[in-house]
């Protein structure tokens, strides 16, 4: 049985010492950082670029799980792979060419995610679940944090893990948007491996990142 992982997301940190927000992350026992890019035209919302990953890299060995919620996304792929990103997960509907982008991923030797909105089906990406290693289903419409948990997401994450148990695929399940501490079991029992979590984890408990994550963890 994998262990689960938790992905913090920065969304929700202290953007003005984004530096010490990961340090603190990682001693409160984070397994990845979850940077959420975002363009104002894939989503409704602008968030930080390659620049700002490069610095943050020097705060923290944790992987960076970047997850790019831009369009047109190939071209920008090699500047967040050489800005020091580990995973770098692209949505279906931001590239012209899935396949082609996921082989430029992996050719740049990092780890490939592709992520799935509330209302794209399973099968858009089946043809590349043995290519892939993360499928991020997403909980909410992109774009935000502090949004509420879609329900219907439970039976995708099913749907999901039962394909990866039938052709014995090797990806992680990663879920993002609105987990907390009252669907978090429900989400890792439908096959989750990886939780991502950024206002649960910035704001519960008074801000206490160490037993927000160790709260997420013991599900
Ligand atoms: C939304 C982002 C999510 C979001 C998660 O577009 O992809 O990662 O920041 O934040 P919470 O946990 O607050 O829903
Ligand atoms: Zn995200």
């Amino acid at each position: 049985m994998k262990k689960i992982q938790i992905s913090p997301s920065i969304l929700s940190a202290d953007f003005s010492q984004l530096g010490k927000e990961i340090k603190k992350l990682e001693e409160g026992g984070a397994d990845l950082i979850h940077v959420d890019v975002m363009d104002g035209h894939f989503v409704p919302n602008l968030t930080i670029g390659p620049p700002v990953i490069k610095v943050l890299r020097n705060y923290t060995k944790l992987p960076f799980d970047v997850h790019l919620m831009i369009s047109p996304v190939h071209k920008y792929i090699k500047n967040f792979a050489e800005a020091g990103s580990d995973i770098i997960t692209i949505h279906p509907e931001a590239t012209k060419n899935l396949e082609e982008s996921i082989v430029l991923i992996k050719k740049l030797n990092k780890k490939v995610g592709v992520s799935l909105n509330p209302n794209t089906e399973i099968n858009v990406i089946e043809s590349q679940l043995n290519n892939i290693d993360l499928v991020l289903i997403m909980s909410v419409f992109p774009g935000f944090g502090g949004q509420k948990f879609i329900p219907e997401t439970i039976k995708k994450i099913k749907d999901l893990k039962e394909i990866k148990d039938k052709n014995n695929y090797s990806f992680d399940i990663e879920v993002d948007g609105g987990i907390n501490f009252s669907n978090s079991k429900d989400v890792v029992d439908a096959g989750a491996n990886i939780l991502v979590s950024g206002t649960t984890i910035f704001k519960e408990n008074n801000g206490d990142i160490k037993k927000n994550i160790e709260t997420l963890k013991s599900v």
